[in-house]
């Protein structure tokens, strides 16, 4: 199998069984975020432990293969880490998504690399981080809160 061809069936297998959808009751965080371009919808819920760590992350929403996919893998990927590991990630991938930085394939999670084949598609790449930019929204207003 190609490397393209085996990122588009991780992307779409993500698409048609998104991980952690569905909302979670008395989330600690809830953020909704919208794409104007396309009318792409998702809110995204996390559930902490201890105020910091990221116990679980589910989402709701619609939108194209791409943006569920990623969605479904940031709820994979970040579960665990504390807020500003999170963030840090998120930072990261997106740089990773604009092409500034190598695509490093997590140990732990290595599907995420399949969202390197949108790099060949720039106007697709505000669909790969709109559920992250949403979820770094989230955390930081958590944090000023606290
Ligand atoms: Fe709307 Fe992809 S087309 S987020």
């Amino acid at each position: 199998m190609q490397l393209e061809e085996l990122y588009q069936t991780i992307i779409l297998e993500h698409y048609k069984e998104p991980h952690n959808f569905g909302e979670i009751k008395n989330p600690d965080i809830e953020e909704r975020g919208y794409n104007e371009s396309c009318g792409d919808d998702v809110k995204v819920f996390v559930k902490l432990i201890n105020e910091n760590k990221i116990d679980s992350i589910n989402f709701i929403g619609k939108g194209c293969a791409i943006s569920q996919a990623s969605t479904s893998m940031l709820t994979d990927v970040l579960k665990g880490k504390s807020i500003e590991e999170a963030i840090d990630f998120i930072e990261n991938f997106k740089s990773m998504m604009k092409g500034e930085k190598d695509f490093i394939s997590e140990n732990d999670f290595e599907e995420l690399s399949a969202m390197k084949g949108v790099l060949q598609f720039p106007v697709r790449v505000k669909c790969a981080t709109l559920a992250w930019n949403t979820l770094k929204n989230g955390l930081i207003k958590y944090q000023n809160k606290q």
